[in-house]
């Protein structure tokens, strides 16, 4: 089982200052930082796109999680492999070639990863599981920060880290929404080892707390 990672959202970051809250990060001894894209489209948001990422880059050793929630990922992969992507999520949902793109994102030096919604059934990227480093399952519906987690998601977790084991696949299984120390620790029991936090990270009174007791799970 991997050891836990905690990637904050910089969705829940001050987007007058994205580089002040990505130092913030930093400076806690985390290396996952989480960057949400979000097209207007793909979900009813809209946030940043490579150019803003490029200039996180500059100032950040982060691993930058890229989170795409657009209809069209596949056109906006190299620009963002470009701007310092180390990995590229990409959803299951949209229509288009989702195996040549996975491919393409490796073929640009990153890591890839497969996202699913709550109403997308666990079999929907059951296919894919052999060519991503990462699953990401979603607890909420994607477009904004702050929503309350979908117990309801446990179960699917469970599920692909079963076919993980299985199949002795070694990608990351991350989930991402309403995650805070509680979530996080029901999460962790059926298999996830990677936790997105936004909201719970950015508000949390005390964060060395919060990283502390993330690592622990
Ligand atoms: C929602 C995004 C999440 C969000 C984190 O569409 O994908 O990453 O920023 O949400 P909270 O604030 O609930 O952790
Ligand atoms: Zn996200």
């Amino acid at each position: 089982m991997h050891a836990s990672i905690l990637a904050p959202s910089i969705l829940a970051g001050d987007h007058a200052n994205l580089a002040a809250s990505a130092a913030i990060v930093e400076q806690l001894g985390v290396s996952w930082l989480h960057l949400d894209i979000m097209d207007g489209h793909f979900v009813p948001n809209l946030s940043f796109g490579p150019q803003t990422v490029a200039a996180l880059r500059k100032n950040s050793k982060l691993f930058f999680d890229v989170h795409l929630m657009l209809d069209e990922p596949h056109r906006y992969i190299e620009s963002f492999a470009k701007a310092g992507a180390n990995l590229i999520s990409i959803h299951i949902e949209p229509a288009y070639d989702h195996a040549a793109t996975l491919a393409r994102i490796h073929s640009l030096g990153c890591k890839n990863g497969i996202v699913l919604n709550p109403g997308t059934p666990a079999s929907a990227i059951e296919p894919f599981l052999g060519q991503v480093d990462l699953v990401l399952v979603m607890t909420v519906q994607p477009g904004f920060g702050g929503q309350s987690f979908k117990r309801e998601m446990l179960a699917k977790i469970a599920q692909i880290d079963t076919w993980r084991k299985d199949r002795k696949l070694d990608f990351r299984l991350e989930v991402d929404g309403g995650i805070d120390l509680a979530t996080a620790a029901e999460c962790r029991q059926v298999g996830t080892d990677t936790f997105v936090a936004g909201t719970s990270f950015f508000a949390a009174p005390d964060r060395a707390a919060f990283v502390a007791t993330m690592a622990r799970l």
